[in-house]
C-alpha cells in the first residue's frame, strides 16, 4: 500500500549539519521525495503541528525548539516521502521518539539526545500514522508543492488576494 509520510529534519539537525546523512539513511528506504523546502516555521504553525500536546508540560519547550529558538537555526527541511509502507518504514528507520530508547544505531539513536529539562532533541520528526501525515503533509504543504496528487484537490479564483512575485 502506498503512503505518504511528513519528514522535518529538525533545527539540531540542520545545526549538526547531518542532512546529508539523514537523506542518505532514508534513501535505503527507496522511497520517492514528492516534495521538499526550508521553511522559517511561525509560531503558528509549530503550535498547530503540535496542537495534540498543547496540555502537555514540554508544549511551550517543543514550539520553541522546532522553531529553531534553542539551536540558532530558526529553519527544518520539510519533506514528503511516498511508497510502499512508507510511514513503517521511515519510523524503523528514526527509531523510537524518546532518543535513549531508540536503537543504537537509528538516526535519533545515533544524534539525538534529552536536554537538562527533559525535553526529547530527536532531530528528525517522522508522522506517525496515515491520518496524522494527511494533517502534517496538508499544514506544511500547498497542492502545488507536492509532484503528485496525494490528496483530494481544487482550484479556487482568488480576486483581492495579495502575494508577493519576481520582480
Ligand atoms: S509520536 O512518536 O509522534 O507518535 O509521539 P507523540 O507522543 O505523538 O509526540 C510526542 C512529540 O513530543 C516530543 N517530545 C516529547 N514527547 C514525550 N516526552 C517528552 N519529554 C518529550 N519531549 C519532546 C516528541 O519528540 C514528539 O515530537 P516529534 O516531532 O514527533 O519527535
Amino acid at each position: 500500500m502506498n503512503q505518504a509520510v511528513l519528514i522535518l529534519i529538525k533545527p539540531d539537525g540542520l545545526k549538526k549539519s547531518l542532512t546529508g546523512n539523514i537523506l542518505t539513511r532514508l534513501s535505503e528506504t527507496k522511497l520517492e521525495i514528492v516534495a521538499a523546502k526550508i521553511v522559517r516555521v511561525p509560531r503558528k504553525l509549530a503550535e498547530e503541528h503540535y496542537k495534540h500536546l498543547k496540555d502537555k508540560p514540554f508544549f511551550e519547550e517543543i514550539v520553541k525548539y522546532i522553531q529553531g529558538e534553542l539551536h540558532d537555526r530558526k529553519k527544518v527541511l520539510a519533506l514528503v516521502y511516498w511508497g510502499e509502507n512508507a510511514i513503517k518504514k521511515c519510523r524503523e528507520l528514526a527509531g523510537a521518539t524518546n532518543p535513549e530508547e531508540a536503537e543504537a544505531t537509528s538516526i535519533r539513536g545515533s544524534y539525538g539526545r534529552i536536554t537538562t529539562s527533559g525535553v526529547y532533541e530527536n532531530v528528525i520528526h517522522v508522522s506517525s500514522d496515515e491520518s496524522e501525515a494527511k494533517r502534517e503533509i496538508k499544514l506544511w504543504f500547498e497542492p502545488q508543492d507536492i509532484i503528485v496528487e496525494l490528496y483530494p484537490q481544487k482550484e479556487v479564483v482568488c480576486k483581492e488576494c495579495k502575494r508577493t512575485v519576481w520582480a
